[in-house]
């Protein structure tokens, strides 16, 4: 099975392509837009969002969880955009008392995040797992709001960031915070770090930063530099 191998080396797993093909068809989901581009394309906006892959932010949010595991003890936690979950399923292991994932897609969640919750271990309702789109996320939570919500490769496209930062706002409580890690810059739907920064500020009900330096990788790697963006309310 693939896994996520953490700087400190403890690892995460996830199930395979194959594996996720399998319950795509075996679920009901052969005719899913997921099911369809799998293997094709990374993403079909507003379709499929590409939960079913592992993005490079995965290791440096659960880096950052692990790092700051005492901040997580005891607390409530909400991944948005969750695809393989893996920081939610981390942020369960180090003591997270109740943790929440979502995602755009259905058959995201039936078919690839349940079962990466019970490849690391853990059973089938530790995890509150929801599909919705962020502007139907605050409906589905009611009034319930967390200590931490925590998000991998979720701002690429600025025609999602309204409802995003929606989302959040609805999500979060009034003492809570938010980490988000993207890359600095993407290709294709105009998002970056810096756009959703103005975008946050725009609004006026976060303080948005950026911590620690960005992660630039090593001369033989590719793409843009990493950020983990703070939110915590005004
Ligand atoms: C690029 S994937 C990242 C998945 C995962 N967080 C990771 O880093 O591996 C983007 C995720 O954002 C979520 N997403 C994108 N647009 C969304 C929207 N409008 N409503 C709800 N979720 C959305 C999808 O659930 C998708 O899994």
């Amino acid at each position: 099975m693939p896994l996520l191998r953490l700087t400190s080396g403890r690892e995460l797993h996830f199930i395979d392509e194959e594996t996720v093909k399998a319950n795509l068809q075996e679920r009901g989901f052969e005719n899913d837009t997921a099911f369809i581009q799998l293997g094709h394309s990374d993403l079909e906006p507003n379709q499929y969002e590409g939960g079913l892959k592992v993005w490079e932010c995965t290791k440096i949010l659960c880096d950052f969880i692990e790092d700051n595991a005492e901040r997580f003890q005891g607390k409530s936690v909400l991944e948005l955009g969750c695809g393989s979950a893996l920081p939610a399923i981390l942020s369960k292991e180090i003591g997270a008392e109740e943790v929440a994932a979502q995602d755009f897609n259905s058959s995201v969640i039936d078919c690839f995040t349940l079962d990466n919750v019970l490849a690391n271990g853990l059973s089938k309702g530790s995890l509150k797992l929801m599909a919705a789109s962020w502007v139907d996320l605050p409906g589905q939570l009611s009034n319930k709001s967390f200590d931490i919500v925590i998000a991998s490769e979720t701002i690429y496209n600025t025609s999602n960031y309204e409802a995003f930062h929606l989302a959040i706002d609805h999500s979060l409580k009034e003492d809570g915070v938010a980490w988000i890690v993207a890359k600095e810059f993407y290709f294709g739907l105009g998002g970056s770090a810096f756009v959703f920064l103005d975008f946050v500020k725009s609004k006026g009900i976060f303080k948005g930063e950026i911590i620690d330096p960005p992660r630039r990788g090593n001369d033989s790697e590719q793409g843009y530099a990493k950020v983990i963006i703070q939110l915590t309310r005004r």
